[in-house]
């Protein structure tokens, strides 16, 4: 299921991340705070717990999201301020890294390394930038299934619609939160107009 967003505000900071003047460091602070707002529209799903606490007038039982349930996995390098994003407004839930690197000839992705913590019964949150073949995203899905995640949504800013599409119709369970689909890939599989190389741009590295 894909869910585009349709608010002003994350189209706003989409573009601002297409502008080629935006610098590594405003890169990664709109990816976090985009991150944020995309799991605002995301959060109806997510688990609740009543708890207990005191208030300045005394007790009082209110409903929180139950953090320890909720892992927040991301796929480098540029999802890592996603990641940050999730980790300052779910402060206790648990963090989890798949690195993955796509081949720029085969445009298929490579898992090189992960540590996830254990997933049974937990809530995925699942934060990468870009779908582009969606190959990555739905090599993540599946390793995160077969680690026993409960269920899995998944945040994204910008995706290629035949790449997102691909994903959506192997994962039908899978929520896919994406603040905007583009309609096309060019010849080396990067999302038009999308906005280049996102790890690149994130971490100054030259393309
Ligand atoms: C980018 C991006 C996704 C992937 C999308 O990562 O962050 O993970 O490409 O492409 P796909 O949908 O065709 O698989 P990349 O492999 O460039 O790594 P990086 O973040 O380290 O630059
Ligand atoms: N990875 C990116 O960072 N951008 C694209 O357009 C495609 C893959």
């Amino acid at each position: 299921m894909v869910l585009e967003s349709g608010s002003p505000l994350v189209k706003h900071m989409v573009n601002t991340l297409r502008d080629v003047r935006c610098d590594a460091m405003r890169f990664r602070w709109v990816l976090k705070e985009t991150a944020k707002l995309l799991l605002a529209e995301a959060a109806a799903s997510l688990p609740l717990i009543e708890r207990k606490i005191t208030t300045w007038q005394g007790g009082f039982v209110g409903s929180f999201v139950d953090e320890r349930r909720i892992v927040c996995v991301s796929i480098l390098r540029a999802a890592l301020p996603m990641q940050e994003g999730i980790l300052e407004v779910l402060t206790e839930a648990e963090g989890g890294f798949l690195a993955m690197k796509r081949d720029e000839q085969t445009h298929e992705s490579r898992l090189y390394y992960d540590r996830l913590p254990d997933l049974e019964g937990k809530r995925v949150i699942l934060v990468d930038p870009m779908v582009a073949t969606g190959g990555s995203l739905s090599d993540a899905l599946s390793l995160l299934s077969q680690r026993g995640a409960e269920s899995i949504l998944s945040l994204n800013i910008i995706g290629a619609r035949e790449g997102v599409e691909r994903v959506a119709a192997a994962f039908p369970d899978v929520a896919i939160h994406i603040a905007q689909v583009d309609p096309r890939l060019d010849r080396n599989a990067y999302i038009v107009p999308g906005l280049g190389d996102a790890g690149d741009r994130a971490f100054n590295t030259p393309e």
